[in-house]
């Protein structure tokens, strides 16, 4: 588990986006270390030149997964291993016709892109002996949905991170997997809705605290485990039909 107060490494996979950001900036003021992993490292230069702790960037190939092992396998050798690694890519797209290059870039970033990611940190952390390894999820992987490739990504991804759990167990390495269900916050702007809406300061901050308590899963914000637990309640007949509905137009 990450403490604050020993000088800390932690890696964030996916860090161009704004939750990624936000994460890094506050780590970064608790003085741990980051090591930073984007498409092409020269994206976050002007971001890096604002944070006040040590930083360093690297490329992250997510379509090519040997690639990909290799890059964070030699990051990891540079910096002696991390402590916390949160793996924040992903991609969401909905297109009611369903075409298969959007589903399938969908697999390949969330299902295939992600298990190697996850792989490759897990296995790095055994040989390390200890780590905290945390993903960025979403409660869509609760049941599936109307963007259907993501939502079918997501459960993969809760799946994945239980299996790792257990292998952690079995090792009797202090290794924590921890699930970040996070509330479906596009969805939340388009209704611009004050109950499900909250600063991404706020959600890096509940995250960091949860991640700290060696978490196993938590919903972010707080308030999105109610939302979640409705989803599940949901008879099928109504769960089905609601995202088709139409809205009753406000005057
Ligand atoms: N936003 C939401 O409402 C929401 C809600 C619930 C859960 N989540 C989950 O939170 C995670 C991040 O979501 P987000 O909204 O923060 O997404 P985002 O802003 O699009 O960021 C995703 C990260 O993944 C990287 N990425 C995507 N495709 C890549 C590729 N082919 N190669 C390398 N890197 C790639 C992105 O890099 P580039 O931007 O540089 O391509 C970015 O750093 C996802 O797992 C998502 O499912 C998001």
């Amino acid at each position: 588990m990450l403490t604050t107060t020993s000088t800390a490494t932690a890696m964030i996979i996916g860090a161009s986006s704004q939750l990624s950001q936000a994460l890094a900036r506050q780590l970064s003021e608790q003085n741990v270390s980051l090591v930073l992993f984007v498409p092409e490292a020269d994206q976050l230069t002007e971001f890096c030149q604002t944070l006040p702790g040590e930083v360093t960037v690297y490329p992250l190939s997510i379509g090519q997964p040997e690639r990909l092992i290799e890059q964070l396998t030699t990051a990891w050798e540079q910096h002696n291993g991390a402590h916390l690694v949160i793996v924040n890519t992903g991609v969401n797209h909905y297109d009611a016709t369903l075409p298969w290059p959007i589903e399938q870039h969908i697999i390949d970033v969330n299902v295939r892109g992600f298990a190697a990611i996850s792989n490759c940190i897990f296995k790095l952390m055994c040989q390390q002996g200890y780590g905290q390894l945390a993903a960025i999820n979403s409660i869509a992987g609760q049941r599936g949905g109307p963007n259907v490739a993501y939502h079918a990504s997501k459960a993969f991804a809760v799946n994945y991170l239980q299996g790792l759990c257990m292998h952690a167990q079995r090792l009797k390495l202090p290794i924590t997997i921890s699930d970040i269900q996070l509330g479906l916050f596009d969805k939340a702007m388009l209704l611009n809705t004050a109950f499900l809406l909250s600063p991404i300061d706020k959600v890096a901050k509940q995250i960091l605290t949860a991640l700290k308590k060696g978490k196993r899963r938590v919903y972010v914000t707080k308030r999105w485990r109610v939302v979640a637990w409705m989803n599940r309640l949901l008879p099928e007949y109504i769960y089905n039909t609601r995202h088709w509905k139409p809205r009753k137009k406000t005057k």
